[in-house]
């Protein structure tokens, strides 16, 4: 894998195209086909190359930067790499809930895959209030599959420690380190905060006991080594359709802690529940669809730590971690994980430099504030009570309560 800068920009649709005539013969290219950027991220150039019969492919490059910002952003292109290894690992233990890998190209920093454009981004269909049926139950399992059979509960111990080597990512890891753990606790220039939030965000800044809890979660993100984690499952890496979810963009991906992942699609399902407060909708919607939303979060939970433990008592060769006391014990740790670092995702999304839409819909700065505030109080509850909490339904439940309470 080439990791200096001597990688280029496909010049033209006619070098994408040649890049997909090498690697792949799905598309019929005698009559030219159509290539189209849709990227709609910060980091890499997507393109979708549809050939005359309407059958398309995707191409995905990365650059030594960050595309939104240029040259000024440094950036490894091992990330690609880093990429396609997980889509290749993901498809073996969740192979309908990836799209399929056809081709990783490290002269060009590129991959080949099969296109879900038939799937829609699920932060949209949140948006539009779709309700999925299973949807929290098929994140749950894409999670228990992934995370499951990437830790030592079914690695053997070298096998672990090759895939550990494998998967540092320095570079994309330095970055959630720092937006995630650090902007969102302090008055950083980075930070895009609501003027009308800022007695709040300046409550959260003073705060030292919240600052201890992030270090420690901060802490178990750089050394918790616990299975091949995606990093970045916002609810933009998840695209869906009835009956279907297909997971994508890992190139944050390294081996980290389980309740990572888990936290950071809670928190994402969270800022949509927040985001209904400031909604112009009737009310009996906005707390339907709340109701939708908190439901799936019992079913993920659920589904995830049903089949994580069906795997082990299934699959787990080691000796040494057979005990069905410990396993329980792990999920607690894991469930608590998840509440913490739902907690830190929240505060980034509403106090740091990436916001998401389900907030910035809201274009009142006097009505979103209202939605924020609901967030950062979660974010609060999540990151210092996380230890306390025993389970799903005394989550669900005090989530309920602190939004009467506001
Ligand atoms: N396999 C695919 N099939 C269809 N569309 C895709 C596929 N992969 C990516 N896309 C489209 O391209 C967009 C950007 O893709 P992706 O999130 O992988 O890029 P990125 O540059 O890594 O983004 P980010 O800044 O969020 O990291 C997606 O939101 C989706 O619309
Ligand atoms: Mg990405």
């Amino acid at each position: 894998m080439s990791t200096d800068n001597t990688v280029h920009k496909f010049v033209d649709d006619a070098a994408v195209i040649a890049f997909v005539s090498a690697h792949s013969d799905q598309l019929d290219l005698s009559v030219p086909p159509v290539v189209e950027e849709i990227g709609d991220g910060n980091i890499n150039f997507v393109y979708r190359v549809r050939d005359h019969r309407g059958k398309s492919l995707i191409v995905k490059q990365a650059l030594p930067y960050i595309r939104i910002i240029g040259e000024g952003w440094p950036l490894s292109l091992d990330r690609i790499r880093i990429e396609a290894d997980v889509l290749r690992s993901e498809a073996c233990w969740a192979p309908h809930q990836v799209p399929e890998l056809l081709y990783f190209s490290p002269a060009d920093a590129a991959i080949l895959m099969q296109d879900i454009g038939d799937h829609q981004n699920l932060r949209h269909a949140l948006i539009e209030r779709r309700e999925l049926p299973g949807l929290g139950l098929q994140i749950g399992d894409f999670l228990a599959a992934t995370l499951f059979h990437t830790s030592d509960l079914f690695l053997n111990s070298t096998a672990k420690k090759e895939q550990l080597a494998s998967f540092i990512n320095p570079d994309l890891c330095g970055i959630s380190e720092e937006v995630y753990f650090i902007d969102p606790f302090c008055d950083h220039e980075r930070n895009s905060v609501n003027p009308l939030l800022l007695q709040e965000a300046k409550q959260i800044w003073a705060d030292d006991a919240l600052r201890a809890e992030v270090a420690e979660l901060k802490y178990g993100f750089m050394n918790r080594t616990e299975a091949l984690i995606h990093g970045d499952l916002h609810t933009g890496s998840i695209f869906v359709r009835d009956g279907s979810i297909k997971v994508i963009d890992p190139e944050f991906a390294f081996c980290g802690p389980v309740g990572f992942d888990l936290g950071t699609v809670l928190a994402n399902f969270l800022l949509n529940f927040s985001a209904q407060l400031g909604l112009p909708s009737e009310m009996e919607e906005k707390n339907r669809y709340q109701h939708y939303l908190l439901q799936q979060l019992r079913e993920l939970w659920n589904s995830f730590s049903q089949s994580f433990l069906e795997l082990a008592e299934q699959k787990s060769a080691d000796a040494g971690l057979a005990s069905v006391q410990w396993r329980a014990r792990k999920m607690a740790d894991f469930f608590a994980d998840m509440l913490g670092y739902a907690g830190v995702e929240m505060m980034r999304r509403t106090l740091g430099i990436a916001h998401v839409a389900d907030l910035e819909q809201i274009t009142d700065e006097s009505v979103r504030v209202v939605s924020e505030r609901l967030s950062i109080r979660l974010a609060c509850l999540l990151i210092t009570r996380r230890g306390e909490l025993s389970g799903i339904e005394e989550l669900l439940k005090e989530i309920q309560a602190l939004q009467q309470s506001l």
